[in-house]
């Protein structure tokens, strides 16, 4: 039987090999149009559940479910072949217990064709890591601000900045990665910190808003390419979206109203016809 299977994906042993070697390259894609033009240019594809700000409109991460995280890991994994896709495990889908993080895991890996999912993970978490990698379920822990501990945070705050945050933060990083996790996001803490964490963990660290001293980097694609209007300060934006998407749709109305479009070059005729005159 073949074990072929049709696409050159890189794999979990790939991101690993990138640990203190070549930065990983890591965006977040919902879509298939997006994940198409990512797919090439990125080691790692994250459907994060940061779509239910970025596309559904939430006003944070805990309205999402499981069925979204899935209908947008299938439109991603169907339009990418060789980036390393990850689908993230939305609130209330793991945090219960075992058997309901592996049966939720599995139904992301099985329903996307994903290779890894993501958790947010809390010290307490650890176990969790343990028990989904045991398996057959790569994990990518997430630490630091977490957008799901917003309500118990109070808001998205950076993370690290007292001692004892710190000693939770690194507690955090080091029970994920004892437990297994291949990498780790290190999301909004400061220089220091990441730097000791990538330092202390074995796996690769992939920092937003973490500085430079991970192993890779991830912005929200949407973010980048300047799509609001507001943006947090550790987003560089690389293009003006926001602009040319006014930009286009103001150029359209002025022409629709106008009667500039369509032109008969837009126009479908009767197969011999003369094209229609304008009146
Ligand atoms: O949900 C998400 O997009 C994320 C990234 C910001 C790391 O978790």
């Amino acid at each position: 039987m073949s074990a072929q299977s049709g696409t050159s994906r890189k794999t979990v042993k790939d991101i690993a090999a990138a640990k203190g070697a070549i930065p990983l390259v890591c965006l977040t894609a919902y879509t298939a149009p997006m994940a198409e033009l990512l797919d090439s240019r990125c080691d790692l594809l994250l459907v994060g559940d940061s779509v239910g700000m970025v596309v559904h409109g939430l006003p944070t991460t805990v309205g999402v479910t499981l069925e979204m995280m899935i209908l947008h890991g299938q439109a991603v994994m169907r339009r990418s072949t060789q980036a390393f896709v990850v689908v993230d495990m939305p609130f209330g889908s793991y945090e219960a217990g075992l058997e309901q993080a592996f049966h939720n895991a599995a139904r992301l890996m099985k329903e996307t064709g994903c290779q890894a999912v993501k958790i947010e993970a809390g010290e307490y978490a650890a176990a969790t890591v343990r028990h989904l990698v045991d398996r057959g379920v790569p994990v990518m822990a997430h630490v630091g601000l977490r957008p799901q501990a917003t309500h118990v945070d109070g808001g998205f705050k950076a993370k690290g900045r007292t001692q004892a945050e710190r000693q939770r933060v690194m507690a955090e990083a080091k029970a994920a990665d004892g437990a297994g996790c291949f990498a780790m996001v290190i999301e909004g803490v400061a220089e220091d910190l990441a730097r000791e964490i990538t330092g202390s963990v074995s796996c690769p660290t992939v920092g937003i808003g973490a500085s430079s001293a991970c192993d890779g980097q991830i912005l929200v694609t949407e973010d980048l390419l300047g799509l609001f209007d507001w943006t947090p300060k550790f987003v560089r934006r690389y293009a003006d979206l926001r602009g040319e998407i006014a930009r286009a749709v103001e150029g359209f109305a002025g022409d629709v109203r106008a009667r500039r479009f369509p032109t008969s070059a837009e126009t479908y005729a009767l197969k011999g016809a003369a094209p229609a005159q304008p009146s």
